[in-house]
């Protein structure tokens, strides 16, 4: 699995705000809304183009367009936060929904909406979620996207834990991640240290 990191100053300062525990949840969410357009710009690196042919007021030439632009799927509910900057920078693509909560009994990740094109063969998908904690939510959220035949996955964090990013290359699944920063690790609530907090309860307030 590919593993491109966002080292740019501009995210970094970013991230800096969004760490930072006496950042309001609005001046975290502005800076959210930055950091994604930059982990995203980077994330599209990669994507295919294809040229057409268009005219400038002087003289025919060739524009380029994305050849495949991908689905944009937001996990709820952190990453609510980043899907307006991702849709704003790919305007062609559409949205899907993944909602995930712990199962009380088993303590598995269990997806409680699933609002996706019943086909994804063919489709690249850009998965958005804050945080890559021990990765057992994203790994179920991509094994959905993979049964649905999707043989691309990006996606698209602002933190990631070595164990998480573990986690995701042991699932064998066709992944890529493009993150601002690799921490140092988990500690006992499974929290990223140093982290940031709970990225939904800093977007959104504590519920
Ligand atoms: N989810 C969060 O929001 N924060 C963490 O540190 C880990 C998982």
């Amino acid at each position: 699995m590919d593993v491109l990191v966002v080292d740019h100053p501009l995210a970094q300062t970013r991230l800096t705000v969004m760490r930072d525990a006496r950042t309001d949840s609005g001046v975290f969410r502005a800076a959210l809304h930055e950091l994604t357009t930059m982990v995203v710009y980077e994330a599209a690196r990669a994507f295919a183009v294809e040229q057409f042919p268009i005219s400038t007021p002087v003289a025919p030439t060739q524009g380029t367009r994305l050849a495949n632009p991908p689905l944009i799927v937001p996990v709820l509910r952190a990453g609510l936060g980043m899907a307006d900057s991702a849709l704003a920078l790919l305007p062609e693509s559409s949205m899907g929904f993944v909602g995930l909560a712990r199962d009380e009994d088993t303590y598995e990740p269990r997806a409680y909406m699933e609002s996706l094109p019943g086909d994804l063969s063919g489709l690249p998908v850009l998965v958005l979620d804050p945080m890559v904690a021990t990765g057992g939510s994203l790994v179920h959220c991509c094994q959905l996207l993979v049964d649905r035949g999707c043989t691309d996955v990006t996606i698209c964090c602002v933190l990631a834990a070595p164990e998480g990013i573990q986690r995701l290359k042991d699932s064998g699944l066709p992944l890529r991640l493009v993150t601002a920063s690799i921490d140092e690790g988990l500690n006992e609530k499974m929290y990223i240290v140093p982290g940031l907090g709970d990225a939904g309860d800093r977007q959104f307030g504590g519920m």
